[in-house]
């Protein structure tokens, strides 16, 4: 008998599921959604902070170092989600190849990685709006925009976009989806203009030096730079192409479109960072990208003033699709967990009048409107990327053990150059992990020591696994 910490779980059709979701989500809402959770934080902040102190004009190199870590991690993703399915994820595959324990380690890693993204977007969310209010003469006092640490009270715009995106999530999701693919247009045609204006001002000279911080240093003061540094901090900009896996139980055709989805909003996303970052450092010397709002920043730079303001807004709207679609990623993972009984039971009932799980919705809504408001954006930050990256080695290992213990299983979408690409993703995310500050490490292991003890106290009597004959 296996001992159960390594039982795995069978792996089921995509359709016979006890709590069923609403199949609603087409290929396009699902490239839309991952595009969505995609652009956001990364490109429109962290590229010019990146770009300033780590890469300098190699942003760049940064963005397709990190693009390629992600590319052989999606083709795992996509490999996997159409053939296991569930809207756990991540989770549901190590559940599959490895066992319970992993998968609730993984799927506890993943709550990190969703709700702390969701609260850190929330931060930048704020930051621009209270910069719009303060434009049109109405703008916030610090005591209502800052957490306590930094002198405040509440980041009160921050807790308030998380309320208001629950109430939305609520509603339903192809409402949910609906709204979403609005806010995307506008982000895609924010995006255009700046492309379009930037263009046409590229002063080459501004690419030389092309490295000026080499390729990886430690300074004196614990802080890394050079273009593998940057590559690990703008990873971040990449953070949510998974979450198109988490709406498994809600594509039409979850096997064909789920790898269509994650592949095609990656892709996209790809060129897009590439060409931004090169036209940003193209436009401005990269000493002057460390602002708050670089890409809005670079455009008044060079005298365009209303297409900054332009700009400002639709970076807004651009950041509430983010938090939106990792919020809904969030509560499908929380969802397929309770589900699964390594979580209490309450979490996994879905309302009947919006078939969403309106109780989960609630709780993290709760939860990350209070950590947005109350912690600063800094400390949330770290933790998104190890917290990701040791999600993507997992998913990459899951192909290659599946692959052997389970070769028959049928495999609509097949990650090529199998074992080269999942080993090659697996080298990649955990050498970008390697580059994270010792106290992203020291924190992310206090996160998992704690799942462990929800794990041996709860999670191990209540598996419906282990309750199975
Ligand atoms: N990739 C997302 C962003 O850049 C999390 O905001």
């Amino acid at each position: 008998m296996t001992l159960q910490i390594f039982r795995t779980k069978h792996i089921r059709t995509h359709s016979d599921n006890e709590q069923s979701l609403n199949r609603c989500l087409s290929a396009w809402d699902l490239t839309f959604l991952g595009i969505g959770a995609i652009i956001g934080t990364g490109i429109f902040v962290l590229t010019g902070i990146a770009a300033a102190t780590q890469s300098g004009p190699a942003i760049v190199l940064s963005f397709v170092i990190a693009g390629f870590a992600c590319a052989f991690a999606a083709l795992a993703y996509a490999e996997l989600s159409a053939a296991i399915g569930g809207c756990g994820s991540a989770y549901g595959y190590s559940y599959a190849a490895f066992g319970e324990l992993m998968a609730f380690i993984i799927g506890w890693d993943l709550l990190l990685e969703y709700a702390i993204s969701v609260a850190a977007v929330a931060n930048g969310w704020s930051g621009y709006f209270n910069n719009a209010l303060t434009a049109m003469g109405i703008g916030l006092p610090d005591i209502l925009t800052k957490a306590p640490k930094l002198g405040g009270l509440i980041n009160l715009p921050a807790s308030a976009i998380i309320l208001l995106l629950m109430v939305l999530l609520i509603i339903g999701v192809k409402q949910s989806a609906k709204a979403n693919n609005a806010m995307v247009l506008i982000k895609l045609i924010t995006i255009s203009i700046f492309i379009g204006v930037a263009v046409f001002h590229v002063h080459p000279e501004n690419w030389h030096p092309f490295m000026p911080f080499g390729w990886f240093q430690t300074l004196p003061d614990g802080k890394t730079t050079g273009v593998l540094a940057g590559a690990s901090l703008v990873f971040f900009a990449y953070v949510g192409f998974d979450a198109v896996s988490t709406a498994a139980e809600e594509a039409q055709n979850p096997q064909r479109d789920l790898p269509f989805g994650i592949v095609a909003s990656l892709s996209f996303c790809t060129v897009i960072y590439i060409v931004v970052s090169a036209l940003l450092t193209g436009v401005v010397p990269y000493t002057e990208l460390n602002v708050s709002s670089p890409v809005a920043h670079a455009l008044k730079l060079i005298g365009f003033n209303s297409a900054s303001a332009l700009i400002s807004t639709g970076v807004i709207a651009g950041l509430t699709t983010v938090m939106l679609v990792l919020y809904y990623g969030l509560t499908r993972i929380i969802f397929a967990m309770s589900r699964d009984g390594l979580l209490s039971p309450f979490f996994s009932k879905v309302n009947h009048k919006t078939q969403t799980p309106v109780r989960v919705i609630v709780m993290c809504g709760v939860i990350m409107a209070l950590i947005a408001g109350l912690i600063p954006l800094g400390d949330l930050a770290e933790l998104v990327n190890i917290g990701t990256l040791a999600a993507f080695v997992l998913v990459c290992l899951g192909v290659i053990v599946l692959r052997i213990t389970q070769p028959d299983l049928h495999r609509p979408f097949k990650s090529p150059f199998s074992p080269l690409f999942p080993v090659l993703g697996m080298l990649s995310c955990s050498a970008l992990m390697l580059f994270l500050p010792a106290l992203t490490w020291l924190r992310f292991a206090v996160w998992l020591v704690l799942g462990l003890i929800v794990y041996f106290s709860y999670s191990m009597h209540n598996s419906q696994l282990a309750k199975s004959p």
